[in-house]
């Protein structure tokens, strides 16, 4: 039986792709050290790991135990804006714990290590639509830990021989999402803000555009790659794009099917691109990518799973550096 590794589990990507492998017929094994994703996320009878991946030793021992052909690397702390006041923790769990998992890899003999980069890796400087044959210049910490696992791998195969596929996903939405968390996932925020009875809060004057795309399109291309398009990097994506203010009345519409009736209100802007959309033409022609979200029924959707969640701690990040730091992430 071909055994897959997913580490960050607990999480969106993980959560709902180790259900599509388990019923495919892999053995399906986990790491995750909750501290983005939550326990109830997993599919029922997996075995997952809690250890945080920036421990070298621990992923030493559990490789050395378990034996895995294939990885999939999605464990990560995602929040781009925040990354900049709290970068010794982006960088901990971004890179090195990436590095700790590509040193096991290499060591046990996995046949291919496929990762989730981001469309972060881009940056300004590059003109949207993003194509994967730009030279990536990222503008912030977590672009930046991105690229430079992208660029580890490239000499792990080298060196090593290490096969890898990067993937480069951008606004995926979805049940399982952290709704909890202030820093990010904009959808899953205004869930939670609406179910709070609270206004939904749009940075500046949410002109700034986005294409959202439901999780679920995203199985088939990721199984695609475990042994297929070695080197290879894909973006994957909605085409679709709407400005932030239009998906915040969308939420508000759905919100009503429910029995909220949230206001929008606009906060201080932050540094955020205002268009980062992609070309996904490589991901259809090679992987047979197909995104069909249909926006307001995954928020829908998500709105259904959100009302069944247990109503959990917004926690806030313990900031490396205040300076600068937007007033509504203070206190
Ligand atoms: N969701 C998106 O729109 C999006 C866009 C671009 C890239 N990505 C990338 O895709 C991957 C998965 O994203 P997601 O939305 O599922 O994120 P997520 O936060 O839902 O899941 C990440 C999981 O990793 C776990 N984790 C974090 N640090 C860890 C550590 N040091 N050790 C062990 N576990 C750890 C968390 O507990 C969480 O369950 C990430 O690498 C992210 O950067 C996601």
């Amino acid at each position: 039986m071909t055994k897959v590794l997913i580490t960050g589990i607990a999480g969106l990507l993980g959560s709902h792709f180790s259900r599509y492998l388990l019923k495919d017929g892999y053995d399906v094994v986990g790491i995750d050290d909750f501290s983005g994703g939550y326990r109830e996320n997993l599919p029922e009878g997996v075995f997952c790991s809690t250890l945080n991946l920036a421990d070298f030793d621990a992923v030493d021992k559990f490789f050395k135990e378990q034996k895995f052909d294939y990885v999939y690397h999605f464990a990560a702390y995602a929040a781009e804006g925040l990354s900049p006041f709290i970068r010794t923790f982006n960088y901990t769990n971004n890179v090195i714990a990436s590095a700790n998992l590509i040193t096991a890899s290499i060591n046990y003999d996995v046949k291919k290590f496929i990762f989730t980069s981001s469309n972060g890796v881009y940056g300004e400087e590059n003109t949207p639509p993003f194509v994967e044959t730009m030279q990536p210049k990222p503008i912030d910490p977590y672009g930046i830990a991105k690229y430079a696992v992208e660029m580890d791998l490239k000499n792990a195969y080298e060196q090593f021989g290490l096969n890898y596929s990067i993937i480069r996903p951008h606004n995926v939405i979805g049940i399982y999402q952290n709704i909890w968390d202030r820093y990010r996932n904009v959808i899953g925020i205004w869930i939670r803000q609406t179910l709070h009875h609270e206004p939904l809060t749009v940075y500046g004057d949410g002109l700034q555009k986005r294409a959202f795309s439901d999780m679920v399109y995203y199985n088939e291309p990721f199984e695609k790659l475990m042994t297929e398009f070695s080197g290879e990097i894909f973006n994957l994506g909605a085409d679709k794009e709407t400005s932030l203010i239009e998906c915040a009345k969308l939420v508000q519409k759905c919100a009503e099917n429910f029995g909220f009736k949230p206001e929008i209100i606009h906060l201080e802007p932050r540094v955020e691109a205002k268009y980062a959309y992609a070309d996904h033409s490589k991901a259809k022609r090679l992987l047979g990518f197909e995104d069909k979200t249909d926006l307001e029924r995954t928020v829908n959707r998500m709105f259904e799973w959100a009302i069944t969640q247990p109503d959990r701690e917004v926690k806030t990040m313990s900031y490396e550096t205040t300076k600068n730091l937007y007033s509504y992430w203070k206190g």
